[in-house]
Protein backbone atom coordinates (compact mmCIF):
# COMPACT_ATOMS: atom_id res chain seq x y z
CA UNK A 1 0.00 0.00 0.00
CA UNK A 2 1.46 3.36 -0.82
CA UNK A 3 1.54 6.01 1.87
CA UNK A 4 2.34 9.25 2.78
CA UNK A 5 5.02 10.46 5.18
CA UNK A 6 4.65 13.79 6.41
CA UNK A 7 7.24 15.04 8.90
CA UNK A 8 6.96 18.61 10.98
CA UNK A 9 8.23 21.39 8.29
CA UNK A 10 9.63 24.75 8.30
CA UNK A 11 7.54 27.91 6.96
CA UNK A 12 6.35 27.38 3.38
CA UNK A 13 8.44 29.86 0.85
CA UNK A 14 8.55 29.80 -2.89
CA UNK A 15 5.77 29.78 -5.57
CA UNK A 16 3.19 27.81 -6.52
CA UNK A 17 1.65 27.16 -9.75
CA UNK A 18 -2.17 26.14 -9.49
CA UNK A 19 -3.67 23.26 -12.16
CA UNK A 20 -7.30 23.10 -14.14
CA UNK A 21 -9.97 22.30 -11.93
CA UNK A 22 -11.05 18.86 -11.43
CA UNK A 23 -14.94 19.63 -10.19
CA UNK A 24 -14.74 21.86 -13.81
CA UNK A 25 -12.83 19.96 -15.93
CA UNK A 26 -15.14 16.29 -15.16
CA UNK A 27 -18.36 18.07 -16.51
CA UNK A 28 -16.98 19.36 -19.98
CA UNK A 29 -15.22 16.16 -20.89
CA UNK A 30 -18.84 14.52 -20.04
CA UNK A 31 -20.00 17.43 -22.23
CA UNK A 32 -17.87 17.04 -25.40
CA UNK A 33 -20.10 14.04 -25.83
CA UNK A 34 -22.64 16.31 -27.31
CA UNK A 35 -20.41 17.77 -29.48
CA UNK A 36 -20.40 16.42 -33.64
CA UNK A 37 -16.86 18.05 -34.12
CA UNK A 38 -13.67 18.03 -32.43
CA UNK A 39 -12.89 19.31 -29.44
CA UNK A 40 -9.79 20.17 -27.73
CA UNK A 41 -9.56 20.85 -24.10
CA UNK A 42 -6.43 22.28 -22.26
CA UNK A 43 -4.76 22.70 -18.45
CA UNK A 44 -5.99 19.15 -18.15
CA UNK A 45 -4.81 18.20 -14.48
CA UNK A 46 -3.28 14.96 -14.39
CA UNK A 47 -5.38 13.19 -12.22
CA UNK A 48 -6.91 9.91 -11.47
CA UNK A 49 -10.72 11.05 -12.16
CA UNK A 50 -9.93 12.78 -15.46
CA UNK A 51 -8.31 8.92 -16.54
CA UNK A 52 -11.54 7.65 -14.96
CA UNK A 53 -14.07 9.93 -17.06
CA UNK A 54 -11.67 9.83 -19.98
CA UNK A 55 -11.90 5.81 -19.95
CA UNK A 56 -15.87 6.14 -19.31
CA UNK A 57 -15.71 8.21 -22.80
CA UNK A 58 -13.93 6.47 -24.67
CA UNK A 59 -16.48 3.24 -23.98
CA UNK A 60 -19.06 5.32 -25.09
CA UNK A 61 -17.32 5.36 -28.44
CA UNK A 62 -15.21 8.67 -28.18
CA UNK A 63 -11.61 8.92 -29.61
CA UNK A 64 -9.37 10.31 -27.12
CA UNK A 65 -5.88 11.41 -27.19
CA UNK A 66 -4.19 13.33 -24.41
CA UNK A 67 -0.67 14.82 -24.43
CA UNK A 68 1.14 17.52 -22.61
CA UNK A 69 -2.37 18.65 -20.42
CA UNK A 70 -3.80 18.81 -23.56
CA UNK A 71 -6.94 16.58 -24.40
CA UNK A 72 -8.20 15.71 -28.12
CA UNK A 73 -11.96 14.52 -28.11
CA UNK A 74 -13.03 13.26 -31.44
CA UNK A 75 -16.86 11.47 -30.64
CA UNK A 76 -19.22 8.98 -32.22
CA UNK A 77 -21.13 7.65 -29.26
CA UNK A 78 -21.75 4.40 -30.19
CA UNK A 79 -23.40 3.08 -26.45
CA UNK A 80 -26.04 4.21 -24.56
CA UNK A 81 -24.73 2.27 -21.32
CA UNK A 82 -22.13 2.77 -19.01
CA UNK A 83 -21.33 0.30 -17.20
CA UNK A 84 -20.94 -0.26 -13.42
CA UNK A 85 -17.60 -1.23 -13.26
CA UNK A 86 -16.28 2.47 -14.48
CA UNK A 87 -19.30 4.48 -12.79
CA UNK A 88 -18.43 2.62 -9.42
CA UNK A 89 -15.29 4.14 -9.69
CA UNK A 90 -16.60 7.91 -10.02
CA UNK A 91 -19.47 9.51 -8.54
CA UNK A 92 -18.83 12.16 -11.00
CA UNK A 93 -19.25 9.29 -14.03
CA UNK A 94 -22.64 10.22 -13.91
CA UNK A 95 -22.87 13.34 -15.62
CA UNK A 96 -22.46 11.43 -18.66
CA UNK A 97 -26.48 10.82 -18.13
CA UNK A 98 -27.67 14.38 -20.05
CA UNK A 99 -25.58 14.34 -22.49
CA UNK A 100 -26.01 10.50 -23.89
CA UNK A 101 -29.95 11.55 -23.25
CA UNK A 102 -29.68 14.94 -25.36
CA UNK A 103 -27.58 12.79 -28.27
CA UNK A 104 -29.62 9.67 -28.41
CA UNK A 105 -32.82 9.76 -26.48
CA UNK A 106 -32.09 6.67 -24.45
CA UNK A 107 -28.91 6.62 -21.89
CA UNK A 108 -28.53 3.52 -19.44
CA UNK A 109 -26.38 4.35 -16.46
CA UNK A 110 -25.36 2.68 -13.56
CA UNK A 111 -26.14 4.36 -10.35
CA UNK A 112 -23.14 5.62 -8.61
CA UNK A 113 -22.11 4.63 -5.76
CA UNK A 114 -22.17 6.39 -2.39
CA UNK A 115 -18.83 7.22 -0.51
CA UNK A 116 -17.68 8.32 2.75
CA UNK A 117 -19.16 11.93 2.39
CA UNK A 118 -22.67 11.03 2.27
CA UNK A 119 -25.56 8.98 0.38
CA UNK A 120 -25.41 11.43 -2.19
CA UNK A 121 -28.78 10.86 -4.05
CA UNK A 122 -29.12 11.76 -7.70
CA UNK A 123 -32.88 12.42 -7.34
CA UNK A 124 -32.64 15.65 -8.78
CA UNK A 125 -31.04 14.76 -11.73
CA UNK A 126 -33.91 12.84 -12.62
CA UNK A 127 -36.45 14.99 -11.36
CA UNK A 128 -35.10 17.50 -14.22
CA UNK A 129 -34.43 14.63 -17.03
CA UNK A 130 -38.41 13.70 -16.58
CA UNK A 131 -39.65 17.27 -16.48
CA UNK A 132 -37.99 17.96 -19.65
CA UNK A 133 -40.18 14.59 -20.81
CA UNK A 134 -37.96 11.69 -20.62
CA UNK A 135 -38.85 7.85 -18.90
CA UNK A 136 -36.78 6.82 -16.44
CA UNK A 137 -36.65 3.36 -15.02
CA UNK A 138 -34.61 1.99 -12.12
CA UNK A 139 -33.71 -1.26 -11.78
CA UNK A 140 -30.65 -4.00 -11.53
CA UNK A 141 -28.48 -1.14 -10.09
CA UNK A 142 -29.08 0.98 -13.54
CA UNK A 143 -30.74 4.42 -14.17
CA UNK A 144 -32.43 4.00 -17.69
CA UNK A 145 -33.93 7.91 -19.28
CA UNK A 146 -35.95 7.64 -22.40
CA UNK A 147 -37.01 10.01 -24.57
CA UNK A 148 -38.29 11.02 -28.48
CA UNK A 149 -37.77 14.66 -27.84
CA UNK A 150 -37.34 16.73 -24.70
CA UNK A 151 -39.22 19.33 -24.11
CA UNK A 152 -37.96 23.01 -22.72
CA UNK A 153 -39.43 23.08 -19.19
CA UNK A 154 -38.93 24.96 -16.02
CA UNK A 155 -37.10 22.63 -13.71
CA UNK A 156 -37.19 23.65 -9.93
CA UNK A 157 -33.63 22.37 -7.71
CA UNK A 158 -34.77 21.61 -4.12
CA UNK A 159 -31.25 22.05 -3.44
CA UNK A 160 -28.56 23.99 -5.33
CA UNK A 161 -27.05 20.83 -6.53
CA UNK A 162 -23.86 21.26 -8.52
CA UNK A 163 -24.26 18.03 -10.42
CA UNK A 164 -27.85 18.12 -11.09
CA UNK A 165 -27.79 21.58 -12.48
CA UNK A 166 -24.71 20.74 -14.85
CA UNK A 167 -26.56 16.90 -15.43
CA UNK A 168 -29.84 19.15 -16.30
CA UNK A 169 -28.38 21.87 -18.37
CA UNK A 170 -26.72 20.07 -20.67
CA UNK A 171 -29.63 17.27 -21.04
CA UNK A 172 -31.54 20.71 -22.08
CA UNK A 173 -28.76 21.65 -25.11
CA UNK A 174 -30.72 19.98 -27.85
CA UNK A 175 -34.59 20.21 -26.04
CA UNK A 176 -37.71 22.05 -28.07
CA UNK A 177 -37.72 25.05 -26.68
CA UNK A 178 -36.45 26.83 -23.85
CA UNK A 179 -35.51 25.01 -20.45
CA UNK A 180 -35.28 27.18 -16.97
CA UNK A 181 -33.29 26.07 -13.70
CA UNK A 182 -34.43 27.58 -10.77
CA UNK A 183 -32.86 27.48 -7.71
CA UNK A 184 -29.56 26.30 -9.82
CA UNK A 185 -25.91 25.52 -8.40
CA UNK A 186 -23.74 28.91 -8.86
CA UNK A 187 -20.39 27.54 -8.59
CA UNK A 188 -17.74 28.58 -11.01
CA UNK A 189 -17.49 25.14 -12.66
CA UNK A 190 -20.59 25.55 -13.63
CA UNK A 191 -19.83 28.90 -15.79
CA UNK A 192 -16.91 27.56 -16.93
CA UNK A 193 -19.04 24.53 -18.22
CA UNK A 194 -21.86 27.08 -19.46
CA UNK A 195 -18.95 28.63 -21.68
CA UNK A 196 -17.97 25.64 -23.28
CA UNK A 197 -21.15 24.80 -24.34
CA UNK A 198 -21.84 27.90 -25.47
CA UNK A 199 -18.47 27.70 -27.69
CA UNK A 200 -19.54 24.43 -29.58
CA UNK A 201 -23.10 26.56 -30.06
CA UNK A 202 -25.29 26.48 -26.98
CA UNK A 203 -27.55 28.62 -26.08
CA UNK A 204 -27.37 29.21 -22.48
CA UNK A 205 -27.67 32.06 -20.27
CA UNK A 206 -27.35 33.03 -16.91
CA UNK A 207 -25.22 30.57 -15.24
CA UNK A 208 -23.57 31.77 -12.23
CA UNK A 209 -27.06 33.02 -11.63
CA UNK A 210 -30.05 30.86 -9.68
CA UNK A 211 -31.95 30.82 -12.79
CA UNK A 212 -30.27 29.66 -15.67
CA UNK A 213 -32.06 29.39 -19.40
CA UNK A 214 -31.06 26.91 -21.90
CA UNK A 215 -32.53 27.49 -25.56
CA UNK A 216 -32.58 23.91 -27.47
CA UNK A 217 -30.56 24.22 -30.59
CA UNK A 218 -29.74 21.37 -33.94
CA UNK A 219 -26.08 20.79 -33.09
CA UNK A 220 -22.95 21.29 -31.42
CA UNK A 221 -19.64 21.63 -33.18
CA UNK A 222 -16.17 21.11 -31.88
CA UNK A 223 -14.03 23.76 -29.91
CA UNK A 224 -11.09 24.77 -27.62
CA UNK A 225 -11.97 25.38 -24.11
CA UNK A 226 -8.74 25.71 -21.60
CA UNK A 227 -10.24 25.02 -17.97
CA UNK A 228 -10.17 27.73 -15.27
CA UNK A 229 -7.64 26.94 -11.80
CA UNK A 230 -9.03 24.88 -9.42
CA UNK A 231 -9.98 27.11 -6.34
CA UNK A 232 -10.17 24.06 -3.85
CA UNK A 233 -6.36 23.31 -5.21
CA UNK A 234 -5.50 26.82 -4.26
CA UNK A 235 -7.16 26.86 -1.01
CA UNK A 236 -5.40 23.80 -0.17
CA UNK A 237 -2.21 25.53 -0.49
CA UNK A 238 -3.01 28.99 0.93
CA UNK A 239 -4.16 27.69 4.21
CA UNK A 240 -1.16 25.21 3.93
CA UNK A 241 1.17 28.60 4.06
CA UNK A 242 -0.94 29.94 6.66
CA UNK A 243 -0.87 27.31 8.97
CA UNK A 244 3.47 26.85 8.81
CA UNK A 245 3.59 30.50 9.28
CA UNK A 246 5.17 30.54 5.47
CA UNK A 247 5.47 33.28 2.88
CA UNK A 248 4.23 31.58 -0.26
CA UNK A 249 3.07 32.87 -3.91
CA UNK A 250 -0.04 30.78 -5.50
CA UNK A 251 0.06 31.16 -9.10
CA UNK A 252 -2.76 31.28 -11.92
CA UNK A 253 -5.89 31.68 -9.49
CA UNK A 254 -9.01 33.32 -9.94
CA UNK A 255 -9.42 35.99 -6.81
CA UNK A 256 -13.13 36.22 -7.34
CA UNK A 257 -13.70 32.63 -7.27
CA UNK A 258 -11.55 32.35 -3.48
CA UNK A 259 -13.02 35.47 -1.97
CA UNK A 260 -14.33 33.31 0.56
CA UNK A 261 -11.26 31.23 1.65
CA UNK A 262 -9.21 34.54 1.34
CA UNK A 263 -11.94 36.39 4.04
CA UNK A 264 -11.93 34.01 6.78
CA UNK A 265 -7.81 33.42 6.10
CA UNK A 266 -7.66 37.13 6.74
CA UNK A 267 -10.23 37.00 9.90
CA UNK A 268 -7.80 34.37 11.40
CA UNK A 269 -4.59 36.94 11.12
CA UNK A 270 -3.21 36.20 7.54
CA UNK A 271 -1.96 38.30 5.54
CA UNK A 272 -3.32 38.02 1.81
CA UNK A 273 -1.86 40.23 -1.43
CA UNK A 274 -2.78 40.35 -4.92
CA UNK A 275 0.56 40.18 -7.15
CA UNK A 276 0.80 40.32 -10.83
CA UNK A 277 0.49 36.82 -11.52
CA UNK A 278 -1.05 35.27 -8.29
CA UNK A 279 -1.71 35.90 -4.82
CA UNK A 280 1.06 36.09 -1.87
CA UNK A 281 0.07 34.24 1.55
CA UNK A 282 1.85 35.10 4.40
CA UNK A 283 1.01 33.04 7.42
CA UNK A 284 2.06 33.50 11.16
CA UNK A 285 2.93 31.02 14.10
CA UNK A 286 0.06 32.60 15.79
CA UNK A 287 -3.77 32.85 14.28
CA UNK A 288 -7.18 33.13 15.79
CA UNK A 289 -9.57 30.37 15.41
CA UNK A 290 -12.55 31.39 13.62
CA UNK A 291 -16.35 30.26 12.65
CA UNK A 292 -17.45 28.13 9.61
CA UNK A 293 -20.21 27.52 8.14
CA UNK A 294 -20.22 25.92 4.21
CA UNK A 295 -22.61 27.12 2.29
CA UNK A 296 -23.90 27.13 -1.38
CA UNK A 297 -21.09 28.69 -3.95
CA UNK A 298 -20.87 32.28 -3.30
CA UNK A 299 -20.42 30.84 0.38
CA UNK A 300 -17.78 28.99 1.96
CA UNK A 301 -16.97 25.59 0.00
CA UNK A 302 -17.67 22.79 2.12
CA UNK A 303 -14.92 21.43 -0.29
CA UNK A 304 -12.69 23.73 2.07
CA UNK A 305 -13.78 22.80 5.65
CA UNK A 306 -11.89 19.83 6.62
CA UNK A 307 -8.91 21.97 5.75
CA UNK A 308 -9.68 24.77 7.66
CA UNK A 309 -10.58 22.07 10.38
CA UNK A 310 -6.93 20.73 10.24
CA UNK A 311 -5.73 24.64 10.93
CA UNK A 312 -8.03 25.51 13.91
CA UNK A 313 -7.41 22.40 15.74
CA UNK A 314 -3.93 24.89 16.56
CA UNK A 315 -5.53 28.14 16.40
CA UNK A 316 -5.70 30.53 19.10
CA UNK A 317 -9.64 29.89 20.79
CA UNK A 318 -12.76 27.80 19.78
CA UNK A 319 -13.82 27.48 16.22
CA UNK A 320 -17.31 26.37 15.65
CA UNK A 321 -17.29 24.43 11.94
CA UNK A 322 -20.93 23.75 10.58
CA UNK A 323 -21.61 21.68 7.78
CA UNK A 324 -24.44 22.33 5.32
CA UNK A 325 -24.17 20.78 2.26
CA UNK A 326 -22.87 17.14 2.85
CA UNK A 327 -24.68 15.27 5.94
CA UNK A 328 -21.88 13.47 6.84
CA UNK A 329 -18.40 15.32 5.94
CA UNK A 330 -16.59 15.31 9.21
CA UNK A 331 -15.07 11.81 8.83
CA UNK A 332 -11.40 13.81 9.21
CA UNK A 333 -12.57 14.50 12.72
CA UNK A 334 -11.74 11.28 14.09
CA UNK A 335 -8.49 11.05 12.28
CA UNK A 336 -7.22 14.94 12.87
CA UNK A 337 -7.89 13.56 17.11
CA UNK A 338 -5.79 11.04 16.43
CA UNK A 339 -3.14 13.73 16.02
CA UNK A 340 -4.50 15.22 19.14
CA UNK A 341 -6.55 17.55 17.82
CA UNK A 342 -9.63 18.41 20.41
CA UNK A 343 -12.95 18.21 18.33
CA UNK A 344 -16.46 17.83 19.29
CA UNK A 345 -19.20 16.79 17.15
CA UNK A 346 -22.46 17.99 17.65
CA UNK A 347 -24.79 16.90 14.57
CA UNK A 348 -23.77 19.14 11.96
CA UNK A 349 -21.73 21.25 14.03
CA UNK A 350 -18.09 20.51 14.71
CA UNK A 351 -16.59 22.52 18.19
CA UNK A 352 -12.37 22.66 17.57
CA UNK A 353 -11.00 23.96 20.39
CA UNK A 354 -7.12 25.26 19.14
CA UNK A 355 -4.11 23.56 21.15
CA UNK A 356 -0.67 24.15 21.31
CA UNK A 357 0.67 21.53 18.89
CA UNK A 358 -0.70 18.30 17.23
CA UNK A 359 1.65 14.83 17.24
CA UNK A 360 1.91 13.15 14.61
CA UNK A 361 0.61 9.58 14.02
CA UNK A 362 -0.85 6.78 11.61
CA UNK A 363 -3.84 7.83 9.99
CA UNK A 364 -5.89 7.17 7.11
CA UNK A 365 -7.66 9.31 4.39
CA UNK A 366 -11.41 8.74 4.27
CA UNK A 367 -11.74 11.28 1.29
CA UNK A 368 -10.14 13.50 -1.47
CA UNK A 369 -10.72 17.01 1.02
CA UNK A 370 -9.79 14.74 4.35
CA UNK A 371 -7.00 13.71 3.21
CA UNK A 372 -5.68 16.99 1.93
CA UNK A 373 -6.36 17.75 5.57
CA UNK A 374 -4.23 15.10 6.93
CA UNK A 375 -1.22 16.11 5.03
CA UNK A 376 -1.76 20.07 6.24
CA UNK A 377 -2.02 18.77 9.88
CA UNK A 378 1.32 16.98 9.14
CA UNK A 379 3.43 19.70 8.39
CA UNK A 380 2.61 21.69 11.82
CA UNK A 381 2.60 17.98 13.66
CA UNK A 382 5.46 17.22 16.09
CA UNK A 383 7.32 14.02 14.43
CA UNK A 384 6.24 11.91 11.51
CA UNK A 385 2.47 11.26 10.13
CA UNK A 386 1.88 8.39 8.13
CA UNK A 387 -1.13 8.96 5.52
CA UNK A 388 -2.62 5.64 4.50
CA UNK A 389 -5.45 5.06 1.52
CA UNK A 390 -3.75 8.01 -0.19
CA UNK A 391 -5.63 7.35 -3.87
CA UNK A 392 -8.07 9.56 -2.57
CA UNK A 393 -5.75 12.15 -2.24
CA UNK A 394 -4.36 11.39 -5.95
CA UNK A 395 -8.04 11.82 -7.48
CA UNK A 396 -7.77 15.55 -6.75
CA UNK A 397 -4.27 16.79 -6.56
CA UNK A 398 -1.48 16.86 -8.80
CA UNK A 399 2.05 15.38 -7.36
CA UNK A 400 0.85 16.76 -3.94
CA UNK A 401 3.93 16.04 -2.63
CA UNK A 402 6.13 17.52 -5.06
CA UNK A 403 4.63 20.77 -5.07
CA UNK A 404 4.50 20.92 -1.01
CA UNK A 405 8.30 19.52 -1.44
CA UNK A 406 9.23 22.42 -3.81
CA UNK A 407 8.18 24.94 -1.01
CA UNK A 408 10.02 23.35 2.14
CA UNK A 409 8.09 20.70 3.29
CA UNK A 410 9.26 17.99 4.75
CA UNK A 411 6.62 15.33 2.57
CA UNK A 412 7.42 11.95 0.68
CA UNK A 413 5.67 8.84 -0.68
CA UNK A 414 6.62 5.11 0.00
CA UNK A 415 5.67 1.85 -1.45
C1 LIG B 1 -19.90 18.49 -6.61
O1 LIG B 1 -20.41 17.24 -6.18
C2 LIG B 1 -18.39 18.37 -6.47
N1 LIG B 1 -17.91 17.28 -7.33
C3 LIG B 1 -18.03 18.09 -5.01
O2 LIG B 1 -16.61 18.06 -4.92
C4 LIG B 1 -18.56 19.24 -4.16
O3 LIG B 1 -18.31 18.97 -2.80
C5 LIG B 1 -20.07 19.39 -4.38
O4 LIG B 1 -20.35 19.57 -5.78
C6 LIG B 1 -20.65 20.58 -3.63
O5 LIG B 1 -19.98 21.76 -4.03
C7 LIG B 1 -17.79 17.51 -8.66
O6 LIG B 1 -18.10 18.58 -9.16
C8 LIG B 1 -17.27 16.37 -9.48
P1 LIG B 1 -24.10 18.30 -5.11
P2 LIG B 1 -22.00 16.90 -6.40
O7 LIG B 1 -24.98 17.60 -6.07
O8 LIG B 1 -22.45 17.47 -7.68
C9 LIG B 1 -27.49 16.62 -2.31
C10 LIG B 1 -14.53 17.26 -4.24
O9 LIG B 1 -14.03 17.12 -3.12
N2 LIG B 1 -28.11 16.11 -3.55
O10 LIG B 1 -24.01 19.80 -5.15
O11 LIG B 1 -22.18 15.46 -6.15
C11 LIG B 1 -26.26 15.82 -1.95
O12 LIG B 1 -26.63 14.68 -1.20
C12 LIG B 1 -15.98 16.87 -4.45
O13 LIG B 1 -13.94 17.74 -5.24
C13 LIG B 1 -29.41 15.58 -3.47
O14 LIG B 1 -30.02 15.54 -2.41
O15 LIG B 1 -22.62 17.73 -5.19
C14 LIG B 1 -25.45 16.77 -1.12
O16 LIG B 1 -25.89 16.72 0.22
C15 LIG B 1 -16.60 16.27 -3.21
N3 LIG B 1 -29.97 15.08 -4.61
C16 LIG B 1 -25.81 18.14 -1.72
O17 LIG B 1 -26.97 17.95 -2.53
C17 LIG B 1 -29.32 15.11 -5.82
O18 LIG B 1 -29.91 14.68 -6.83
C18 LIG B 1 -24.72 18.71 -2.61
O19 LIG B 1 -24.50 17.80 -3.64
C19 LIG B 1 -28.02 15.65 -5.87
C20 LIG B 1 -27.43 16.14 -4.73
Amino acid sequence: MTKIIVEKSPALKGTVKISGAKNSVLPIIAASLLSSGEVFIDDIPELEDVNVIIELIKYLGAECTLKDGKLRIMVDIKDVEAPYDLVKKMRASFLVMGPILAKLGHARISMPGGCAIGTRPIDLHLKGFQTLGANINIGHGYVEATAKKLIGKKVYLDFPSVGATENIMMAAVFADGVTAIENAAEEPEIVDLANFLNKMGANIKGAGTDTIRIEGVKELKGTEHTVIPDRIEAGTYMVAAAMTGGNVLIENVIIDHIKPVIAKLTECGVVITEEANGIRVKGKKNYKAVDIKTLPYPGFPTDMQAQMMAMMSCAKGTSVIIETVFENRFMHVDELKRMGANIKIEGRSAVVTGIDHLSGAEVKATDLRAGAALVLAGLVADGKTVINDVHHIDRGYVKIEDRLSKLGAIIYREE
